[in-house]
């Protein structure tokens, strides 16, 4: 979700005002994904290097944060929204962390789709994350390393349990990943688009969704066999 400073730049507004106004198309890709049936939704909020903004800029976030989710509590129960946190948690101040527990024990049970909000997330700690589980159990002697597969690794991911990812949208212009999901996107289809996040619309969502709709998915085959 990329490119709320610029958007409130552009308007002579502060940058608190861009992250302010990027709460409409959170509530809309939610909406929207659940219309459209869509299983999983992770959306990357605050990374590891958002850390080192200006503090103030950071404050604010954490404040919204707070807000936004005491204020859409109730419609994510209504839309059957389960809602869960990735990242390294234990770093945010203490009531966000009450916030965060409370609204993942309140949507707990929800099935229609399942939200992660990525906080203080970093793909590099994640994977490592994984990797010291993995060293664990091979410590601990109940895997030999030399016979873990993937499963094995990826059950110690943040995502661990959900399917890996099959659209990636960047809003704002830039085309890069930036340290989020790096194991989970191996296959994910990306999809990158100037319009700056706090503009980023149903119509705009519709777009990127098209253009998923669009793509063969080859995973590694020609053409002609995943045709069959
Ligand atoms: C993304 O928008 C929001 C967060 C990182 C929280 P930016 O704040 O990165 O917006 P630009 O890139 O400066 O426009
Ligand atoms: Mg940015």
């Amino acid at each position: 979700m990329d490119g709320n400073g610029r958007w409130a730049e552009g308007r002579g507004r502060d940058r608190g005002a861009g992250h302010s106004s990027g709460i409409n198309p959170v509530r809309m890709v939610i909406e929207e994904s659940v219309r459209h049936g869509i299983d999983a939704l992770t959306l990357f909020a605050f990374s590891s290097e958002n850390w080192s903004r200006p503090a103030s800029e950071v404050a604010g976030l954490m404040d919204l944060f707070c807000e936004s989710l005491d204020a859409e509590l109730p419609s994510l129960q209504s839309n059957g929204v389960r809602l869960r946190f990735i990242g390294e948690l234990s770093v945010l101040a203490a009531p966000l962390r009450a916030r965060i527990a409370v609204a993942s024990a309140a949507t707990a049970d929800n099935r229609r789709l399942q939200l992660q909000v990525a906080l203080s997330y970093g793909g590099r700690q994640d994977i490592l994350t994984a990797a010291r589980a993995l060293a664990a159990r091979c410590e601990r002697g109940e895997l030999r390393s030399a016979a873990a597969q993937e499963a094995d690794f990826a059950s110690g991911l943040a995502l661990a349990g959900l399917p890996d990812p099959d659209l990636f949208i960047r809003t704002g212009g830039e085309q890069r990943v930036s340290n989020f999901l790096l194991w989970n996107l191996a296959y994910a289809e990306l999809y990158f688009t100037e319009t700056l996040w706090p503009d980023f619309s149903a119509a705009d969502f519709e777009i990127a969704l098209q253009h998923y709709a669009g793509r063969q998915r080859r995973f590694g085959k020609t053409g002609a066999q995943v045709a069959l």
